[in-house]
């Protein structure tokens, strides 16, 4: 794919003390993702270098692998990911706005662990999985801004209706659990998301069901 580059940082220009933390990054086909400033500020100190990628007019991007569009008009893309431990939800394709904000869990307390939950607790980590990882297109008890995938708290959650097993694996390969030709979600391996943070948002997704009783209405 034929593109022209532009750091992402110097695009930016943001100040040292900027009143806000996140990146949120909306696409044309509803994918949010949130991305923590501290991630791009850490391309310029040898961690991954994030760069929006630009159209060469003479040469038109293909269609994305299983799409009907290419990423115009905008990619978000990292240079080394591996060094700062990018997600594969951190790589919005057809970008079309880039707003500073605070952290999501501060924006909607309504997805955080209660400030009282243990230091080490795994739902604690799982949070910042679902963070990363989740909420670019799945709210969390109205948490978020995406519409492409279901709430997984409102009105029930996954934990209420899925073994642990299967949760995992629907992480894992979503067709192993059911398929058919719309499905969407991708699936996370074990490079995407490690055995212990699927451990950890299942942890958090259970969390989360803590105060819910199932009920038809
Ligand atoms: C790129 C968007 C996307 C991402 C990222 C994503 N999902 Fe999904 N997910 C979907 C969509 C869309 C569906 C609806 C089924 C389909 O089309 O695949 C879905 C369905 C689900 C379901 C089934 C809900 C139900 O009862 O029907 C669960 C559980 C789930 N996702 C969990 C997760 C978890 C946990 C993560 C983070 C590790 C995640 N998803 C990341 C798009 C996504």
């Amino acid at each position: 794919m034929s593109y022209r580059a532009v750091p992402l940082i110097s695009l930016l220009k943001i100040p040292p003390n900027a009143p806000f933390d996140t990146l949120e990054a909306r696409a044309t086909d509803g994918f949010v993702s949130q991305i923590p400033l501290g991630l791009v500020r850490r391309g310029g100190e040898g961690g991954s270098k994030a760069w929006i990628a630009i159209e060469d007019p003479a040469k038109p991007w293909p269609n994305l692998p299983g799409k009907d569009v290419s990423a115009v008009p905008f990619y978000l893309i990292w240079e080394h990911p591996e060094r700062s431990g990018i997600g594969s939800e951190q790589w919005p394709f057809a970008l079309a706005s880039l707003e500073g904000l605070k952290p999501p869990a501060e924006r909607w307390p309504q997805m955080a662990v209660a400030a009282d939950a243990p230091v080490g607790a795994p739902a604690r980590r799982g949070q910042e999985v679902y963070t990363v990882q989740c909420l670019s297109c799945h709210r969390m008890n109205g948490a978020g801004e995406s519409d492409m995938g279901p709430d997984l708290g409102d009105p029930m959650n996954p934990t209420q209706y899925l073994t642990p097993a299967g949760l995992r694996m629907l992480v894992r390969n979503p067709k192993s659990v059911r398929t058919w030709p719309d499905q969407k979600m991708p699936g996370f391996d074990k490079t995407m998301i490690s055995e212990s943070d699927v451990d950890a948002l299942i942890a958090y997704l259970t969390y989360m069901a803590r105060d819910k009783t199932p009920s038809p209405n």
